[in-house]
């Protein structure tokens, strides 16, 4: 007997678990503003809703409709997609190696806020006594315990919130997705109420609209729109196919997609709003404070935290509360979805894959506590994200696309003989369109088809060309061209051979 969802709530809130996460809070709001303010919100709308919503309802009912995991899904589809399955996976395992050392560093922070350790100088605090970073990805130097220790404590919840599947991830979620909700908005009340703060917004949203002129913002809306809800990961297909049989499609995709879009637009308040307040305090303009990812959650943060006029420490902790509740879903959502297929091919006991899976996943993720830890960290995200996830969506859209079975149609055909209409649509996408229809009380036509058959995949392709040609070009970030091997090219080549002998490997009746 498979397991399924308690209730509905339980689907949803897993569903929007898994999508919101780090990304909208340190990705969203930087990836904004560096690729043109307010204006990004158009490619990034344009992407939503071409792309995101559009997988996000064809994952939904492809795991729905086979109701098996991921690779087992596309593999009904035809046997060889099933390849496509566990490399969609092992891109989100890629991702989960990294994401759990930066939860650990969360960790850490969590601890730091209560007597705000990180001083004055959070960036030295940052970079040169927590990371002890080196000169470059090279120079490994030793581990850095305390992070090893984050990491560990991360694996530790990610495994207790998947220990019996969506039985326990089913309960968990209604804390991982509330708590952050709740501390986001009294973040955002926190800094919008600051002086300057309206600088900071106004930011944030004002439009450079010649940044609409710039493949690369088209390829960041797109790429942020995948990772954001967690599509192209084998994730929701998985966590779909734990659906009852009475379940609605559609509605779900577009619920699960408007709100990880509303938290990462909220997400740019809290952000922008603090930074404005910063920028006012030191008289340095907006422009100058924004900085990467890591740099705003562990070095800018930490630094107008200390500033902020009084609790200082409560907003701290609450921060890093926040950032370690949105991550830890995203990352049990992909451990649950590699676990979930690997249990239903090879039959192998559940208490075993999840120990087996944090015990992997938590070694492979000691590369990211060494000292260069910090360059691997980037060089491995750009990757998963700019090649792996592109090609998995790619790649997915085609396969359902253009060979989805003509089962349900015929199923169609037998239940209402006389709607000759089918016959009139060739593709046979159709048969999986009727099927969410059928399941839902919002309907998707046929631009569902042309957005999953045509515009995603040519975009999508388009713009990963134009990035594999930057990369002949020059090496990512200015690494040298040895790591960005092995740190990219490599990682994706044992993603492949990996994918191949999981499908190749005999599952068991
Ligand atoms: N959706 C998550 C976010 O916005 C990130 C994410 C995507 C992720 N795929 C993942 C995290 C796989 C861990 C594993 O932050």
């Amino acid at each position: 007997m498979r397991d399924i969802w308690e209730s509905r709530t339980s689907f949803i809130l897993a569903s929007i678990g898994s999508a919101i996460g780090l990304g909208n809070i340190w990705r969203f709001p930087y990836v904004c503003y560096a690729n043109g303010g307010g204006a990004f919100l158009i490619p990034y709308f344009v992407a939503l809703l071409t792309a995101g919503i559009p997988i996000m309802i064809l994952e939904f009912s492809l795991g729905h409709r086979i109701s098996r995991p991921a690779p087992m899904a596309l593999g009904s589809v035809k046997k060889e997609f099933e390849i496509l399955g566990w490399f969609a996976l092992l891109i989100g395992f890629g991702i989960c190696t990294y994401y759990a050392v930066v939860m650990g560093w969360c960790f850490n922070y969590l601890g730091f806020s209560v007597n705000l350790a990180w001083g004055q100088n959070t960036e030295s605090f940052f970079f040169n006594q927590f990371l002890k970073i080196s000169d470059s990805p090279m120079q490994i130097g030793g581990v850095q315990w305390m992070i090893v220790l984050g990491l560990a404590l991360t694996w530790i919840c990610v495994i207790a919130a998947i220990w019996k599947g969506v039985k326990t991830v089913g309960k968990v979620v209604y804390f991982t997705v509330i708590i952050p909700w709740v501390i986001l908005i009294v973040l955002v009340v926190r800094g919008i109420t600051l002086p300057g703060a309206l600088e900071g917004l106004r930011f944030y949203l004002t439009p450079q609209f010649s940044a609409l002129l710039d493949y690369k913002v088209w390829l960041a809306a797109y790429s942020q729109v995948f990772f954001s809800l967690t599509i192209g990961f084998g994730v929701q297909i998985t966590y779909a196919s734990f659906l009852p049989k009475k379940a609605d499609v559609v509605n779900n995709a577009f619920l699960v997609s408007f709100a990880n879009n509303a938290t990462s637009f909220l997400g740019g308040f809290a952000v922008f709003s603090v930074l404005g307040y910063y920028a006012h305090q030191t008289g340095l303009p907006v422009s100058e404070v924004v900085k990467s990812g890591p740099h705003l959650a562990f070095v800018t943060y930490p630094t107008i935290i200390s500033m902020l006029p009084f609790a200082a420490s409560i907003f701290g902790i609450l921060f890093f509360l926040m950032l370690l509740t949105l991550g830890i879903d995203s990352a049990f959502s992909l451990v649950e979805a590699g676990a979930a297929s690997v249990i239903d091919k090879f039959k192998l006991k559940r208490i075993h894959v999840n120990i087996g899976f944090g015990i992997i996943a938590g070694l492979v993720g000691i590369i990211y506590t060494t000292r260069s830890g910090l360059y691997w960290l980037d060089i491995v995200d750009y990757f998963m994200n700019n090649y792996g996830l592109l090609v998995v969506g790619i790649l997915q859209c085609f396969a359902v696309g253009y060979f989805y079975s003509h089962k349900d149609v015929q199923n169609y055909v037998k239940e209402y003989p006389h709607d000759r209409s089918i016959f009139s649509i060739p593709a046979k996408i159709v048969g999986l369109r009727r099927y969410a229809n059928s399941k839902s009380e919002f309907t998707v036509g046929a631009w569902w088809d042309f957005c999953v058959k045509y515009l995603t995949p040519i975009v999508v392709g388009i713009l990963f060309i134009t990035n594999i040609f930057d990369r002949i070009k020059s090496p990512y970030g200015g690494y040298s061209r040895w790591a960005e091997f092995l740190g990219g090219w490599l990682v994706i080549i044992v993603f492949i051979v990996v994918a191949v002998i999981l499908y190749k490997k005999k599952g068991r009746e």
